[in-house]
């Protein structure tokens, strides 16, 4: 699974999922750039890649602007030797309330981050990967998005589009020797879930058929093999990292 010589991009790279991704592909041989809108924390977790002997760019940027992402895109591309081959588009938010009292507001910010981002940095970054004829997105989607879940018709919704896009992304680009591959999440230790109550929790970890919540590193171990040659024949995909609890 080793992918030295790579060029990689993690969104939402400052804290969670996204850092333990990046670490883990860097840790495998790649170079990552890594974007949040948290400037500070991404910048650490360059500095971390940096220390294991690989090359990395921290970046500023909002997901949610187009513009932005072109910029995104072509300073890594420049950056990285005029390459860039994997794209994993992780940043993401919740806005919890159950249909009836959830807010427009909360609506359009969590479809913005977790759906129109994941549009605008595969459309920024798709057009370097086709013209150097390899290319690997993965698309950090939900478990919610497979089942749906009271409280999140926004994320559920979102994370069902990206799966829906992913198909569709993978179908477009397959000539071109680059694969778009989504890792559905169940319930992963995290900020985002260190907000539950633990009687919820509790609950939650009675659910799931291996007995626990899974950390960061199980999410980040099915990126680095979609990442890898290992899964050259995997295209459309959507890989569940859930313990079982959705099958
Ligand atoms: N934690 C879980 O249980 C779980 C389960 C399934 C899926 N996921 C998905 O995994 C991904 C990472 O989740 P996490 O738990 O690590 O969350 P997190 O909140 O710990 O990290 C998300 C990161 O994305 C960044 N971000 C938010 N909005 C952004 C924007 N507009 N532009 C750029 N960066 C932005 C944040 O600053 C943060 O660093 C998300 O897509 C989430 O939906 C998480």
């Amino acid at each position: 699974m080793q992918i030295t010589g790579k060029v990689a991009l993690v969104t939402g790279a400052g804290q969670g999922i996204g850092k333990s991704i990046a670490l883990k592909l860097a840790s495998y041989g790649a170079d990552v750039a890594v974007v949040d809108i948290d400037y500070d924390r991404v910048t650490q977790t360059a500095v971390e890649i940096q220390k294991m002997g690989r090359r990395s760019m921290a970046m500023k940027v909002d997901v949610t602007k187009g513009d932005k992402t072109d910029e995104m895109a072509e300073a890594v591309f420049k950056e990285f030797d005029d390459s860039i081959h994997i794209l994993v588009n992780n940043a993401g938010i919740t806005r919890d309330a159950l249909i009836m009292r959830m807010k427009e507001d909360d609506w359009d910010a969590v479809i913005n981050v977790n759906l129109k981002g994941v549009f605008n940095c595969t459309k920024s970054v798709v057009k370097y990967m086709t013209k150097q004829r390899w290319g690997r997105i993965i698309n950090i989607a939900s478990i919610v998005g497979l089942m749906g879940n009271a409280g999140q018709a926004n994320y559920a919704a979102s994370k069902a589009g990206v799966i829906g896009m992913t198909k569709t992304v993978a179908r477009e680009v397959a000539g071109r020797n680059v694969t778009c591959n989504a890792v559905a999440p169940g319930f992963i230790e995290t900020a985002m879930t260190d907000a539950m109550p633990e009687k919820r929790r509790d609950e939650m970890i009675a659910g799931i058929p291996l007995g626990r919540l899974g950390g960061p590193d199980d999410v980040a171990k099915a990126t680095l093999f979609l990442a890898s040659n290992a899964a050259s024949y995997i295209t459309g995909q959507v890989i569940s990292v859930n313990g079982g609890l959705y099958m």
